[in-house]
């Protein structure tokens, strides 16, 4: 089958690598929007622009579904692709709700996201609905995104920002942090060092491609162990393959599979964390 899967940039290639790990063998068109990246900062109707563009360039090239892999863009636009294209088009969403499902007493759970996600309906509707205890509370991490892009994980700069903003938190109240953007997934063993090594961090990754496997009729393999290698980036599949895009441009240059492979790399680091 083929699959396209597209974000404001390099936050979409966490589902990217749950997707080949869990689904080796399909066919994966991965774009990358960094042109417009952050989203997270922008208007909604700019943001819904972006994604109906990138949409219609991956049907294009015949995809059998899309993943949005951005929450921000999933949050703003989901709901009318879906009316207006007639394919599968899934999208993420913070994991709100195994977190509460798991709080025990008086834990809290804290959801970061962007500023965009975090005013828009469709966390409100999903908060009203699953956090009845009021456990919740919700951070905007904008910095992160930028941060990501630049492949700066673990600077001093970073440590700062993070601490700035957790500390505005009482921070041994916590049993879990949601990850409720998908370029956050980079800094998961900073989040340990503010938080404790007990804090669960929850994505919405493995829902989103075990909702995917299920509406394409695929079976999930048990994690595929990936064997990256730089600027051999069909080595990341075993049988199936991936095209890169940057902003419709398809990616052919080593400089710039070398930095996918680089994520991809992360990715597989913090995988486990
Ligand atoms: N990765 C995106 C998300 O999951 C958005 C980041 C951005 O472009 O602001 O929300």
């Amino acid at each position: 089958m083929r699959i396209g899967i597209f974000d404001s940039g390099m936050g979409g290639l966490s589902v990217l690598h749950e997707a080949i790990s869990k689904l080796p063998d399909q066919e994966y068109y991965f774009y990358a929007d960094t042109k417009h990246v952050p989203y997270g900062l922008k208007s909604e109707e700019e943001i819904k622009g972006y994604v109906d563009e990138i949409v219609r360039f991956l049907l294009d090239k015949k995809v059998d579904a899309i993943v949005i892999a951005c929450n921000t863009a999933t949050s703003v636009a989901v709901a009318d692709m879906r009316k207006k294209y007639d394919l599968p088009i899934l999208g993420m969403e913070p994991a709100v709700k195994p977190a509460v499902e798991a709080a025990k007493g008086d834990e809290r759970i804290l959801v970061m996201a962007t500023p965009v996600t975090l005013r828009e309906e469709k966390l409100a509707k999903l908060l009203s609905r699953v956090d009845v205890k009021h456990r919740v509370d919700l951070l905007d991490m904008p910095k992160l995104v930028s941060f990501a892009e630049a492949e700066n994980f673990d600077s001093d700069e970073v440590r700062d920002y993070l601490k700035e903003r957790f500390g505005r938190f009482d921070t041994t109240k916590y049993s879990a942090l949601v990850l409720g953007c998908t370029h956050f997934n980079y800094f998961k063993p900073l989040y340990k060092e503010y938080l404790g090594e007990n804090i669960s961090l929850m994505d919405g990754n493995q829902g989103t491609i075990r909702h995917l496997a299920d509406v394409l009729g695929l079976e999930i393999k048990s994690d595929t162990k990936l064997q990256l290698k730089f600027n051999q980036p069909q080595d990341v599949v075993v049988e199936g393959r991936i095209t890169y895009y940057d902003s419709g441009d398809e990616i052919t240059d080593n400089e710039r599979l070398s930095k996918y492979m680089r994520m991809l790399n992360r990715l597989e680091f913090v995988r486990n964390i």
